[in-house]
């Protein structure tokens, strides 16, 4: 049920230059005015974000794309037609009025229309653009739920409920040049969505380098130790250890399981992930071990959250 009054105030809070948390179809985001630089380096605070890492900008109506950007493609209109409100962030070469606080001074922004009706009713309301990042603090889980944003943000005072994000994951982040794109983070709409509408892609390597600021090796990592069960090669204490699994096979002796899907379905497996790591995190095991899933369409995302959350661990 969607509280209306609830938006109403959040959106005043917006206006008034505040930081809000609200709910899309992904994950939570942390939300204030795009076009307001000193609003939006409040949610550099809040998150403990460094500055290279541009925020993502969320609007409810296409055409605020011609306020946004200074080139508008029929592509760009295609993918929109095509993918929003949805999982679908495309960067495009920014106009004057998004601040360099937005973009971590790249001539690029990134927009995004979110599936959901809370936040867009949030951004209408608001009267402007939303710059949101991730609702959680720097490095650490996405929130998929509310409970999550006040886990890690507890001195916010404004979280908009919308249950849990059917999503679950962040959105596919793409750049688009010449009718070609450019896959800058991998998400539930794969590269074989996106040529349905636009047929070149262009490849990168995004275990090379930077594509993408803010693409860290580290990232999305749970408060202990995670590691991937193909990669670890000491010898697993399952009784102090949890396992995420993927479809529950080989389960036993672990001191708690979380099962991706049952099915093997990957896109419940995403919309299950972040939920699952935020109770493993708060679970009694010492140690959490992740199953991989098969490395095809909406895999090739969910492998890319678990190979960044084990990163920082592998040497420990
Ligand atoms: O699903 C999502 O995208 C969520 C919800 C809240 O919308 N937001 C999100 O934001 O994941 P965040 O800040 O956690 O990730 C934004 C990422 C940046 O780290 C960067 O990799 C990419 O989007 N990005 C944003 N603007 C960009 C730009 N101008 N050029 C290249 N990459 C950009
Ligand atoms: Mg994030």
């Amino acid at each position: 049920m969607i509280n209306f009054k609830e938006i109403e105030i959040a959106a005043e809070i917006i206006k008034d230059g505040g930081v809000v948390a609200f709910p899309t179809e992904t994950v939570y985001g942390l939300g204030a005015n795009a076009l307001n630089p000193l609003a939006v380096a409040k949610i550099f605070e809040l998150k403990q974000r460094p500055s290279f890492d541009p925020l993502i900008v969320h609007i409810s109506d296409i055409e605020v794309i011609k306020e946004l950007t200074i080139e508008q493609s029929d592509v760009i209109y295609k993918l929109a037609d095509k993918f929003w409100p949805g999982p679908l962030t495309i960067v495009l070469p920014k106009s004057n009025i998004v601040p360099d606080i937005v973009t971590s001074g790249l001539g690029t922004v990134g927009i995004r229309m979110p599936n959901s009706e809370i936040a867009l009713e949030l951004i209408k309301k608001s009267n402007c653009p939303i710059a949101a990042p991730s609702a959680n603090k720097f490095g650490q889980l996405s929130p998929t739920k509310a409970e999550h944003v006040k886990k890690q943000i507890p001195s916010l005072n404004c979280i908009l409920d919308g249950g849990m994000s059917k999503v679950g994951i962040e959105s596919t982040v793409i750049s688009v040049r010449n009718n070609e794109f450019m896959i800058l983070r991998h998400g539930i709409i794969t590269e074989e969505d996106l040529k349905k509408v636009l047929p070149v892609s262009k490849y990168v390597d995004l275990s090379k380098g930077l594509a993408s600021p803010g693409l860290l090796d580290s990232h999305y990592s749970p408060l202990k130790p995670i590691y991937l069960l193909d990669e670890f090669t000491g010898k697993i204490d399952k009784k102090k250890s949890a396992l995420l699994s993927f479809k529950g096979c080989s389960i036993s002796g672990y001191k708690d399981v979380e099962i991706l899907s049952m099915q093997g379905d990957l896109k419940e497996a995403a919309a299950n992930l972040f939920g699952a790591l935020h109770r493993l995190e708060e679970s009694t095991a010492d140690f959490i071990f992740a199953e991989s899933v098969p490395a095809i369409g909406i895999g090739i995302a969910i492998m890319d959250k678990l190979k960044k959350a084990s990163h920082k661990y592998k040497s420990i």
